[in-house]
């Protein structure tokens, strides 16, 4: 079976961080390139933190530094999760590893355009990049195999009572991508508020023993603390890795094919992903909603990944 192609575009973020950990060693993954964006903190705590995970477990993909602020409004961060650094809990050895020289929506635009339409894009944070990209280069639109995400939410949202955090930050953004034409998958807080780090689970992997899993610990214990203040959530929701377990096996999420329109004018809504998910409007279906995940497999490949370390 040949590999799937991706560019992980993310905003770590502790989850995010996972989701690097799982695509960069998995034997069905060719992680191209890691690119990042402000979201969880400003983008210079999120590149930081991406080019900390990859140097703390020697993986060797190119991290590049995207968009700093949202498309139109003003930047929003999840300090009340992800902490002052945007990845608070574990210690890192001082950097020294850097980011490419290449502005990441370059990085997007010149390897999807070289490329013969097989790459997935999974965007894990805001849709700055992504949008960005669409706009600079139109023609990238021919060439992306599809797109995984995490964002939104068929029920309620997690930074408003409507909206999911990574389409709230940039709406604008989200209804360009939503809008393109392009296969879209979903991984939205229906299924990703299943997926919840218990502490059994943080022990189970743990017992790996490995660098991966001291790390997944280290940053979980800190997440499932911030979860609970803010949320009264026990097990932080593993947010952005069920789009990486849904690729390296498809089976583990239900999808629901539907017409879904991204809210970004109201003032009490904005960031809401409407999902028709009862065909009401009779409008053409747009993305494939994600509506129920096999927790239990779920865990499984997140072990089997980390194991890989
Ligand atoms: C999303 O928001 C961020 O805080 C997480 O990294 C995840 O991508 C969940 O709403
Ligand atoms: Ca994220």
């Amino acid at each position: 079976m040949s590999k799937t192609r991706i560019i992980l575009d993310c905003d770590p973020g502790h989850d995010d961080a996972v989701a690097i950990m799982m695509a960069a060693r998995h034997p069905d993954i060719e992680l191209l390139g890691i690119t990042v964006v402000a979201g969880n903190q400003t983008l210079q705590k999120t590149v930081t933190n991406a080019l900390k995970v990859c140097q703390h477990l020697d993986i060797n993909v190119p991290v590049y530094a995207g968009s700093a602020r949202p498309l139109v409004k003003d930047p929003i961060h999840a300090e009340f999760i992800h902490g002052k650094s945007g990845l608070d809990g574990p210690a890192f050895a001082p950097l020294t590893r850097r980011p490419e020289p290449m502005h990441a929506v370059s990085f997007i635009i010149k390897t999807l355009m070289q490329s013969e339409g097989d790459i997935t894009l999974v965007p894990t944070g805001p849709l700055t990049n992504i949008a960005l990209a669409m706009r600079m280069e139109p023609r990238i639109i021919n060439k992306i195999r599809q797109i995984v995400l995490m964002g939104g939410s068929a029920g309620a949202g997690n930074i408003t009572p409507a909206a999911e955090f990574n389409i709230f930050a940039d709406a604008d953004a989200a209804k360009i991508v939503f809008e393109s034409g392009l296969p879209i998958v979903m991984c939205g807080l229906d299924v990703t508020r299943q997926v919840r780090c218990y502490q059994e689970v943080i022990d189970r992997m743990a017992q790996l023993g490995n660098k991966a899993s001291t790390l997944f610990k280290e940053m979980m214990e800190f997440y499932n603390q911030t979860q609970l203040t803010a949320f009264h959530l026990v097990g932080g929701p593993l947010h952005d890795p069920v789009t990486i377990a849904y690729l390296i096996d498809n089976s583990v999420l239900e999808l629901n094919y539907c017409n879904v329109n991204i809210d970004n004018r109201s003032e009490v809504s904005y960031g809401r992903t409407n999902c028709d998910l009862i065909n009401f409007w009779k409008k053409e279906p747009n993305v494939h909603v994600a509506t129920g995940v096999n927790v239990e497999r779920f865990w499984d490949i997140v072990e089997s990944c980390l194991a890989l370390y």
